[in-house]
């Protein structure tokens, strides 16, 4: 719901923010505004140019590392992720446990959407942006991997996880389409693939461990993709994603 502040108001107090600090207007997209339980887009409509004597953001967000103009891969989790860590722990021991390539692969890349995009059905955000670069078994096996964590697997000692519990209570009933999905994946010919992401999909199997892309480089030079233009000035599909994270307040 809409509450408190209109739509002039809060556009209002952004720009004005923004305008003290920077030469261009910045703008919020209807879904960020959701985050705060707020509908509608911030900026749009608004004669905020002539009231403020500025265009509004077409280009690089300046309050956002710059990113370098063929981005790969790496440039994403460097420029727009916090951390890697719990990507780089599930990877490396995925690596120790001697699986295939394309399971590491997975590993490392099946909360990626969490890093650098959105949580919300993380695994078919995920999935979709990495698609067009990777083989369809490891797209797959992280688009199902949201729904397998909610099921045990009992045959290579996967429990439902306690940090669920504790996150979402001992009640919680996952939605039906996470259910369907499992029953689904159940039985495909990759399930094991992405309930090998769920084994490996550790918060913290040692604290203290060092871990590094160094160990991966190889990996991901011989299972994805890049596109010799760089992330999102190519014309994948998904291309348009990755535009979206590396430009986040673009007007349009
Ligand atoms: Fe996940
Ligand atoms: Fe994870």
């Amino acid at each position: 719901m809409t509450t408190g502040r209109t739509l002039d108001e809060r556009a209002d107090a952004l720009e004005r923010k923004m305008s003290d600090e920077l030469d261009v207007l910045i703008s919020k997209s209807a879904l960020f505004n959701m985050a705060d339980g707020q509908l509608g887009a911030v900026g749009m409509g608004l004669d905020l140019t002539t009231k403020y004597g500025k265009f509004f953001l077409m280009g690089d967000d300046p309050r956002l590392p710059k990113m370098p103009e063929r981005p790969t891969l790496l440039d994403f989790f460097k420029y727009r992720a916090k951390g890697t860590n719990h990507l780089l722990q599930s990877a490396t021991h995925a690596l120790k446990a001697g699986m295939p390539e394309t399971t590491i692969l997975a590993c490392l890349l099946h909360d990626i959407a969490n890093a650098i995009f959105i949580k919300s059905d993380h695994g078919y955000w995920g999935a979709q942006l990495i698609e067009p670069y990777v083989s369809e078994e490891v797209s797959w096996a992280i688009r199902a991997h949201q729904a397998l964590r909610f099921f045990p697997d009992e045959s290579v000692g996967y429990s439902y996880p306690t940090q669920y519990v504790k996150h979402f209570g001992a009640d919680y009933d996952p939605d039906p389409y996470i259910k369907d999905a499992y029953k689904r994946a159940r039985n495909h010919k990759w399930y094991m693939t992405s309930r090998m992401i769920t084994v490996h999909d550790i918060y913290s199997f040692d604290p203290n461990a060092e871990v590094s892309w160094e160990p991966f480089v190889d990996i991901v030079g011989r299972n994805f993709r890049q596109p010799e233009e760089g992330l999102g000035n190519d014309d994948s599909p998904s291309a348009h994603m990755w535009r979206t994270i590396r430009r986040p307040t673009k007007y349009l």
